[in-house]
């Protein structure tokens, strides 16, 4: 089960001193020119990382039925391409496993700062998770806080097994040292946007992940 201080994989590691590929070395949406900073990780290098942890949790959990909770909104993406690849896998091979996917919802941000109210949202009656193997599949993983107050939600209904895909882990000052079972990658702590990751519900339409600029965080200030 994901525990705050395990000592599991670290994912690919991004040191601080990487500055991330100029953004005019890829393709993205025309709207966000100017506001960004670099590309800090190209979508096909996510979907490459995605495809290992697929083989990961399978070589884990490919026993069993899973039942994956999506944690919205910024995990949507990683989910709908890490069970793609999980199903890929199960097709190739002779272990299909049934999977269910389930959705909540937390918000806890406002601009690039984390507010003090975490809401969980659909997430009220989880008691089908009863003696299930359970996949929580969030985007990114800070103080590991917010993992924190959702493991203790979902323990609360008695699964066989939690386990944690996380596809970003911020190296953050304050960390609780709540670390995924599977982590994509370690990155700086900066405020990163894009592959369904946000600044106040902008960036979710761009592919690769990036570094907001300031100019940006401007433009969409709320
Ligand atoms: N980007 C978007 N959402 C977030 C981040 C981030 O860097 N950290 C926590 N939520
Ligand atoms: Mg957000």
């Amino acid at each position: 089960m994901a525990a705050c201080g395990s000592n599991m994989d670290r994912g690919i590691v991004i040191s601080d001193e990487w500055c991330g590929y100029s953004v005019d070395l890829f393709t993205f949406p025309s709207h966000y020119s100017g506001d960004l900073d670099c590309v800090l990780i190209p979508h096909g290098l996510i979907l490459d990382r995605a495809e290992r942890l697929a083989r990961n949790i399978m070589d884990d959990l490919g026993d069993h039925d899973i039942v994956v909770l999506c944690v919205l909104k910024g995990g949507y993406q990683f989910c709908a391409d890490l069970v793609d690849r999980i199903k890929a896998l199960s097709r190739n091979s002779n272990r299909t496993i049934p999977m269910r996917v389930h959705f909540i919802r937390l918000r806890s941000y406002l601009n690039d700062q984390s507010t003090e109210d975490l809401q969980i949202v659909g997430a009220e009656d989880l008691s089908f998770l009863s003696g299930k193997n359970v996949l929580i599949v969030e985007a990114i993983v800070g103080t590991g806080k917010t993992m924190k107050t959702l493991l203790q939600h979902v323990e609360a209904f008695r699964p066989k097994l939690i386990k944690v895909a996380g596809l970003l882990v911020k190296r953050v000052a304050s960390s609780l040292a709540c670390v995924p079972d599977y982590t994509g990658f370690e990155i700086p702590d900066r405020f990163v946007v894009g592959y369904a990751l946000d600044y106040n519900e902008f960036f979710r339409d761009l592919d690769h992940i990036c570094v907001i600029s300031e100019k940006g965080k401007l433009k969409y200030k709320i």
